[in-house]
């Protein structure tokens, strides 16, 4: 998939920065092996270096904290696209490698307990998969290979709320409860939450229009043209199906919850609806015990682009709540933080620890293109306020 995105990018776009705070195309190619290459191999297994300059080049996936330091990232600090490609593949054949040969599972070194790093470059490039596509998208029609895929509307169903009991409701996890889990997954937390109401669907591209009318501003997908709407998806532009849900920040999604009088469920809320049930017991997925499958949801690329709110019935949690896991990350409104009993892994200890200061909030559930193997209940992903790139829906809870 890696291979697929990057290919669908023009070769003359191979350095462009269609989002100026993040790194070109040509970082990404480099930066996944590289990443693989260090975690694995280096500070894993205690391989020597391959190349230490490009490895310091494209072995940090955190962008540039502001637009002045982005433009210090011009053309000529990134290495010609064949030597990039030379870089990563060399990266690829020991990866690949130390993977079928190497003791990669050891108890005795902390990155290698579990098969850490293993699980942890597999992840990584899964969710880089994601960062890709989402750039890929703000790139302009000719700058890349259209992919065209088929796409449905229909009548958006009522959207009523559901009822959901005062309960117990489990964050995180304890380590021997999954095979791998990111250090902010960690430790298991049982939060009590009160009874509420949430919206049985998504917040749809026809409720943000009603929305626009009173105030609202446009979400960044959207285009006008000619007195109608369109919607940008990641390689094609439509007209804006109304059934589907909306994409928005943080922010603007807070304003639409004002708006109608209602707010956003707080993380340990989204796991009562997603996960509880009225009998008390908890569950993996809101769908039961089966793990994610294509009938449940939107995810694990079976499309780039979203999908009406109701097309998976299948995928309903016990409280008749739909759409909680596929067709966009949902925001909650909690400030993304460490758990109770949160460590900074050993494999990669700043990977959450630099976004623990209550300007990102965390997003649960998964987007089209989220891969399968990071479907898991215990799974936060966390977002600026305003960042306005993200697959990122949201549903409303009554205040
Ligand atoms: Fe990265």
């Amino acid at each position: 998939m890696t291979a697929d995105i990057l290919a669908s990018v023009a070769p003359a776009a191979f350095y462009d920065r269609p989002i100026p705070l993040r790194h070109p195309f040509a970082f990404y190619e480099g930066h996944i092996p590289a990443f693989s290459f260090i975690t694995l191999n280096e500070r894993g297994l205690g391989e020597a270096e391959l190349d230490p300059a490009l490895e310091r080049i494209f072995e940090r996936g955190i962008d540039p904290a502001n637009a002045t330091e982005a433009r210090r990232h011009d053309r000529a600090q990134w290495p010609e696209r064949d030597a990039v490609a030379a870089f990563a593949s060399r990266c690829d054949e020991h990866v690949e490698h130390a993977i079928a040969t190497a003791a990669i599972e050891d108890e005795r070194v902390p990155r290698l307990v579990r098969a850490q790093a293993a699980f942890t470059i597999l992840e990584h490039e899964a969710m880089h998969q994601e960062t890709m596509l989402y750039i890929v998208h703000q790139l302009e029609g000719e700058r890349k290979r259209h992919l065209t895929g088929r796409h449905e509307d229909r009548a958006a169903p009522p959207n009523e709320f559901r009822t959901v009991s005062a309960g117990t409701a489990t964050l995180g996890a304890d380590p021997d409860e999954i095979a791998f889990g990111w250090d902010n997954e960690f430790a298991r937390n049982e939060v009590r939450v009160a009874g509420f109401s949430i919206a049985t669907y998504p917040v749809t591209n026809g409720d943000w229009l009603r929305f626009m009318a009173e105030g609202g501003h446009a979400p960044i997908f959207w285009r006008q043209r000619g007195g109608r709407w369109f919607l940008r998806l990641v390689y094609e532009e439509i007209a804006l199906p109304r059934s589907w849900p909306v994409y928005v920040t943080f922010e603007q999604a807070q304003a639409y919850a004002r708006w109608a009088g209602l707010r956003l469920p707080t993380e340990p809320e989204y796991h009562r609806a997603a996960f509880g049930t009225p009998q008390g017991v908890e569950r993996p997925f809101p769908w039961g015990d089966e793990p994610p499958q294509p009938r449940h949801g939107n995810f694990g690329f079976q499309r780039f682009d979203p999908e009406p709110v109701d097309a998976h019935p299948d995928g309903v949690s016990a409280w008749g709540v739909t759409d909680l896991v596929g067709n966009g990350w949902e925001w909650t409104s909690t400030p993304f933080g460490p758990l109770n009993g949160f460590e900074p892994m050993a494999s990669y200890p700043q990977y959450s620890a630099d976004f623990f200061d209550g300007k990102h909030f965390v997003m649960k559930g998964a987007s089209p293109v989220t891969a399968r193997e990071l479907i898991r209940r215990s799974f936060r992903n966390w977002f600026y306020a305003d960042y306005p790139y993200m697959y990122a829906k949201f549903r409303c809870v009554a205040a």
